[in-house]
């Protein structure tokens, strides 16, 4: 094991950051050593990002020190730490969107290349060296979640930092981008960068790591070899107790045999642009449709194309029935006006307004449904329907009355998710529904979704992760290519036939 015995790198000595008057975190000791891959969980809320964001200048701690190579040190802004060869690459991403991938990647070090096509060309070996499939020259904007995460991680890499903090690097890849990440982390390791992982995927922090920190509310109650670390010894210190269930449920018994189910949308034949070359497939009341596929496979494109996220006009053919009856949006209030929702896998770019409250952002989904149009705006109904979505969702600050941007990763999903049920839609359509979520707040959310089917809802759950997908479907549709290519019953399912339909 690399790292052992050598000087800490960067540490962290009684860390404390206090956020109007409740600490964040609260006297927390943390080193890290070169070479070592040193993982940092906890609940949603623990403190992992604050302590991050502390050592890599974007925030300053209210008492305590950090230390590199043994000297006291602070950083003003997160150039400083890049300076000092500190990068994170944040849960929520940083990039600049009007510019390109390139251009993104290079930031901060402009004057050592000059010429533009240099910077492309660079770009392109670094990305290609990684096995990362991003164009160098496409505007940021125009990427997927996950690919902005790839150029997140080709710009730390580009910056040769000393120690990079990855926040929740793998929620949104799929598992053959993992295994590139997993690669890579070898590489950088094995070349003495000291890497944080910061997850919610608790198997994967326990074979990348060598050393584990655990958070709980603010304070470091644990730290260690991973080694002899089980999933289950790093639950009970998250959650301060023996979870029961800490795992996905069985898969779901089958529904309503097929002639009592009743169809509610219907996609045939749709074709949009390169992503979507033709799909089919049906949602029923009372159902949970998952859908899996790889990145690129067009299973957010066509949610996004029912739910008028994706303009229509670029539909090129095929038809979208609700009820029997054919639909065609335009943008989402249309669709929402209907009972359709999409609940975005990118929250940081359409979810919310993130310098509004936790119970503005949902009172304002309210009032954009046409019954909510004719209401009154009103404050003590925003309070009040704002507080049962806080409670419902078990959305936790350190303040009530807390900002978006003050929220922690995992809450801000549900904040998203929220935002979309006060809706009451009629079919809801889940992107990544538990990205950033941890383990206790998973079975809540999967719960939540099993409850709005038991209601009669028709549930889509695009999902990258299998057993997320296992677990919540009735019926399991598998996309590549733009099509849909394969459809089974719960029962009939398994991990290894789903994975074999998205590739072959
Ligand atoms: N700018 C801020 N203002 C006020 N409170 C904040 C701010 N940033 C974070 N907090 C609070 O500090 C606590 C720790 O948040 P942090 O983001 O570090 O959690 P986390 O461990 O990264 O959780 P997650 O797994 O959900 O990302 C939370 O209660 C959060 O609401
Ligand atoms: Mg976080």
């Amino acid at each position: 094991m690399s790292g052992q015995g050598s000087e800490p790198l960067v540490s962290v000595v009684q860390g404390t950051k206090i956020y109007q008057g409740s600490k964040a975190i609260s006297g927390v000791d943390f080193d890290i050593r070169p070479g070592e891959v040193h993982g940092l969980v906890g609940e949603n809320g623990a403190g992992k990002s604050t302590l991050c964001k502390a050592l890599a200048g974007a925030i300053s701690l209210s008492s305590g020190d950090i230390l590199l190579d043994g000297r006291k040190i602070t950083f003003d802004t997160p150039a400083d730490a890049l300076a000092a060869g500190i990068v994170m690459v944040y849960q929520e991403t940083s990039l600049i969107p009007t510019m390109t991938v390139a251009q993104n990647i290079i930031l901060g070090r402009e004057k050592v290349l000059t010429r533009l096509r240099g910077m492309y060309i660079a770009a392109q070996q670094l990305l290609q060296s990684m096995n990362f499939h991003v164009d160098p020259t496409a505007m940021v904007s125009t990427l997927g979640a996950a690919q902005k995460q790839m150029v997140e991680i080709a710009r730390a890499v580009h910056h040769r930092a000393r120690l990079i903090i990855f926040d929740e690097p793998t929620a949104t890849l799929t598992p053959e981008e993992k295994l590139h990440f997993f690669d890579l982390i070898h590489r950088l390791k094995a070349e003495g960068v000291a890497i944080i992982f910061i997850s919610h995927a608790l198997e994967e922090a326990l074979e990348l790591t060598d050393r584990v920190t655990v958070l709980r509310d603010g304070e470091r109650v644990f730290s260690g070899p991973t080694r002899g670390m089980t999933r289950e010894t790093l639950v009970r210190h998250m959650v301060g107790r023996d979870l029961s269930q800490t795992h996905y449920a069985e898969a779901r018994k089958p529904q309503a045999t097929g002639a009592r189910k009743k169809k509610v949308l219907s996609v045939q034949n749709v074709i949009m642009g390169k992503m979507v070359r033709n799909m089919s497939f049906s949602v029923y009341a009372g159902e949970i449709t998952g859908i899996s596929g790889l990145i690129g496979s067009g299973r957010t494109e066509i949610a996004k194309v029912v739910a008028g996220v994706l303009k229509r006009n670029f539909i090129y053919g095929g038809m979208i029935y609700l009820n029997g009856k054919p639909i065609r949006y335009r943008i989402p209030r249309q669709a929402i006006a209907d009972g359709i929702v999409y609940i975005t896998e990118d929250r940081k770019l359409n979810g919310f307004f993130e310098t509004m409250r936790i119970d503005e952002n949902i009172y304002t989904a309210k009032l954009a449904t046409p019954e909510g149009s004719a209401v009154l705006v009103s404050r003590r109904e925003q309070s009040s329907v704002g507080n049962d979505w806080i409670q419902r969702m078990k959305i936790r600050a350190i303040n009530s009355r807390a900002r978006i941007v003050e929220l922690s990763g995992g809450n801000q999903q549900k904040v998203v998710v929220a935002k979309s049920l006060v809706q009451k839609p009629k079919v809801v359509f889940f992107d990544e529904p538990t990205r950033g979520v941890d383990v206790g707040a998973i079975a809540e959310i999967h719960d939540f979704i099993r409850s709005l089917a038991a209601q009669g809802m028709a549930v889509v759950v695009i999902s990258s992760y299998l057993p997320e997908i296992l677990s919540l479907s009735d019926r399991i549709l598998v996309a590549r290519q733009g099509r849909i290519v394969e459809e089974f019953s719960s029962t009939e399912a398994s991990e290894e036939k789903i994975m074999y339909a998205a590739i072959h």
